[in-house]
């Protein structure tokens, strides 16, 4: 899907799950970027959403995961950025079809409300799924037009 590395950015409330998806991550065969937080003393989400953010926009990493308790708030945070398709997803369905509909290129998981287990799917999902294109590219490409 990429050759470029990873990038990989979590607060506090994600934190539990980051070493499993950094393994996960690498068993693929993909080098990492790691975005912190790398403890569980509170910090603010959107800083590293924006160190996410800003190696996209650099073009040293092109997909990213992103992980908060639920993932809503770094999904919010990056979909403010017009390179970015950032997708909260909950089982493995949604994580194959943000990459097969949508051409999600950040995968956004809450730790709280996701298992170890459900985590290192749902990243191996995502990193190994293609976009489809066709009427999706349409749509996608229409995801950017302003009113
Ligand atoms: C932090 O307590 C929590 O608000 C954050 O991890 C995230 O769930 C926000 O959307």
């Amino acid at each position: 899907m990429t050759t470029k590395p990873i990038g990989i950015g979590t607060d506090h409330g994600g934190f539990p799950l980051k070493r499993c998806i950094m393994d996960t991550v690498r068993n693929k065969g993909y080098a990492l970027l790691d975005l912190g937080t790398n403890s569980d003393e509170p910090v603010d989400y959107p800083d590293h959403v924006h160190k996410l953010v800003h190696s996209v926009v650099l073009g040293t990493v092109d997909t990213g995961i992103l992980l908060c308790g639920t993932g809503i708030g770094v999904s919010i945070v990056a979909n403010r950025h017009n390179l970015i398709r950032a997708a909260v997803c909950y089982d493995t369905e949604t994580a194959r079809l943000a990459r097969q509909h949508n051409n999600a290129n950040v995968l956004c998981i809450g730790g709280r409300k996701t298992t170890e287990k459900l985590a290192i799917e749902m990243v191996e999902i995502f990193l190994s799924t293609d976009f489809l294109g066709g009427r999706h590219a349409r749509r996608v490409r229409k995801m950017g037009k302003t009113i």
